[in-house]
């Protein structure tokens, strides 16, 4: 039977944006809060900052003395210098215009101009932010966050058996919202990848969801009892997504928001059945080239949307578009609650 067309969920999804403590687009408040992978570690070397754009936000990355990776505004608390094209002194990040250097904390620990042992003001600390290495992704705390921070997601079935992973990059023109929802919609694969995995692929479809606790799960096809039984696509709060299509082969994306406009997309493969060094060397790079190919035909429809408002509210949606509405939904709510999506990792 096809879907009918109706405008499923959009007044809620109007509420909650018109609740929502910020305007739509540009504005950093717009992101909500949680744990977001945005970068590799490997990005961040020993020995300079590197500059990231993330959340509209200019960044500055650099790793203290024990190695780990420190994140702080880039612009410079004195007159604006970008940190990034400084240097890394003893743990610190030193301006390259005026010499002050920064610890991981965002505190202003040594100011050349005053000499030795000046008091330095407080208000040159600066913003710093929460970062950790998980699972080969830098991962960001993104919002204001009282008591213990939630856990950092993870699909655990990757990492139960010996798997290669293959990451390749790509930045897009859209919004992250944009690409995310891309990735919870099967149906547009008969059109949009007609050439690659949509082939035969017939246009009438039903698209079954799970919404649970952080995750929403889809398939097309029959419904099932056990949501992971066979082939499924699941996201995961904040910007963690899985394609999980056999035992031996999944692909992973994290969709980092440079801005409200831009999205860098890591896609990332672990494929389990070829695993010798040499060959399982040249099956990823084969299916890199597949991945490459098949989101170039993503991106060619997704970059057309209107890429602002963030949560769309005009948009007429069908039943298949059900896993979108309820990511909608769920980004609205953790907007308007200020609280990242509740973790149900440890339910696993
Ligand atoms: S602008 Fe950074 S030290 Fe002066
Ligand atoms: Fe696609």
């Amino acid at each position: 039977m096809r879907d009918s067309v109706q405008p499923l969920g959009q007044r809620d999804i109007r509420r909650a944006v018109s609740t929502s403590a910020s305007a739509p687009c540009q504005d950093e408040t717009e992101y909500a809060p949680g744990w977001y992978a945005i970068a590799e570690p490997r990005e961040i070397p020993a020995d300079r900052p590197v500059k990231l754009r993330r959340f509209g936000v200019d960044l500055v990355l650099f790793r203290d003395k024990d190695g780990s990776i420190a994140c702080l505004d880039d612009r410079c608390k004195h007159r604006g210098a970008s940190l990034a094209l400084g240097n890394v002194k003893d743990g610190c990040v030193a301006c390259p215009f005026h010499g002050f250097e920064f610890d991981a904390k965002g505190e202003c620990k040594h100011l050349p101009v005053l000499g030795a042992g000046a008091k330095i003001p407080k208000a040159m600390n600066t913003r710093a932010y929460t970062v950790r290495e998980q699972d080969d992704w830098l991962w960001l705390y993104w919002g204001e966050f009282s008591g213990e921070l939630p856990e950092i997601p993870r699909f655990e079935h990757l990492y139960t058996s010996k798997r290669r992973a293959h990451t390749i990059v790509r930045e897009w023109s859209a919004s992250f919202v944009r690409v995310i929802e891309n990735q919870l919609d099967p149906f547009h694969l008969p059109f949009v990848h007609k050439s690659t995995i949509g082939r035969n692929m017939p246009p009438a479809m039903t698209v079954n969801y799970v919404e649970e606790g952080s995750r929403i799960t889809a398939w097309p096809g029959e419904a099932r009892t056990d949501k992971h039984a066979g082939f499924f696509i699941e996201f995961c709060w904040a910007n963690l997504w899985v394609n999980h299509i056999s035992d031996q082969l999944d692909i992973v994306a994290v969709f980092a928001p440079i801005d409200a406009t831009h999205t860098r997309t890591y896609l990332r493969t672990f494929q389990g059945f070829v695993t010798i060094p040499v060959l399982g060397w040249i099956v990823d790079r084969v299916m890199a080239l597949s991945n490459v190919k098949i989101f170039a035909q993503d991106e060619g429809v997704v970059v057309s949307q209107p890429q602002s408002p963030l949560l769309a509210t005009d948009e007429v949606l069908v039943k298949a578009d059900g896993a979108i509405i309820a990511f909608r939904k769920m980004y609205a709510r953790a907007l308007r609650s200020r609280e990242p999506v509740e973790s149900d990792r440890a339910a696993e």
